[in-house]
């Protein structure tokens, strides 16, 4: 072989693969759907990191407003865990196992994340192995799905599908131009100030105008 047509086989090698990395598509969309999925209602979408003070905080306001809203809105969050935040993956990936064993319990689960930050990053872990780290995450997360789990749990931090749809979730933001958590989307547009924690009267500002049209719509 030519030197030139080494250069080229490799070049063609490296294209290959490039496509068999990227051609991967999830058979699901992602998300958590916060109670039912309704079709002619407003789209919200939040980005979350479990382990991120700003989405913990940004979470109640919002919770408030979607019940406010009720069949009017629908809420899908979607995890993002930030590679500067310690064992943000492997908390994300426990959301995703327990959405796979009881949908209903996620949001519960995201909840306990939320208030619990403290014991997942920073000096509560920093001297712990990654299997300690996630032996912990499984008793967390058994404590709120109940100990009929445990095992399930625990073969979910192997199954390498729980993997997968992490990794989905992260892909899927990044393709979003996610860059920090929470971000938000309202039917697919990025909400202005994302990245900072949106109060109540904010949502009811910028989904109040948008419910309304709707209406007048006649949908
Ligand atoms: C699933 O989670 C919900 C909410 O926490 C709970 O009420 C229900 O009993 C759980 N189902 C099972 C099978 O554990
Ligand atoms: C981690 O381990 C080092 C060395 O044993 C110790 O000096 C340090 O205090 C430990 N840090 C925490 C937060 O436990």
């Amino acid at each position: 072989m030519g030197r030139s047509s080494r250069i080229l086989s490799f070049f063609l090698f490296l294209i290959f693969s490039a496509i068999k990395c990227e051609a991967q598509i999830p058979a699901e969309q992602d998300g958590f759907w916060f109670g039912k999925k309704a079709a002619e209602s407003v789209y919200v979408e939040a980005f979350f990191d479990p382990l991120c003070p700003d989405s913990r905080d940004s979470w109640p306001p919002l919770k408030k407003a979607v019940q406010y809203y009720g069949s009017r809105v629908t809420l899908v969050v979607h995890t993002f865990p930030l590679p500067y935040h310690d064992n943000a993956f492997a908390s994300s990936r426990a959301l995703h196992i327990a959405n796979k064993l009881n949908a209903t319990a996620t949001y519960n689960l995201l909840e306990a994340f939320f208030d619990h930050q403290e014991l997942f990053y920073g000096a509560s872990t920093l001297n712990m192995s990654r299997a300690s780290v996630v032996d912990q995450i499984v008793k967390f997360v058994t404590m709120e799905l109940g100990a009929s789990f445990l095992s399930a749990i625990e073969s979910g931090f192997t199954d390498s599908e729980t993997d997968h749809a992490t990794r989905f979730a992260f892909k899927y933001g990044c393709l979003r131009g996610v860059y920090g958590t929470p971000f938000f989307f309202i039917n697919g547009f990025p909400v202005p100030d994302a990245g900072s924690p949106l109060d109540y009267e904010s949502w009811r500002k910028i989904i109040d105008p948008l419910v309304t049209k709707k209406i007048k719509m006649g949908v």
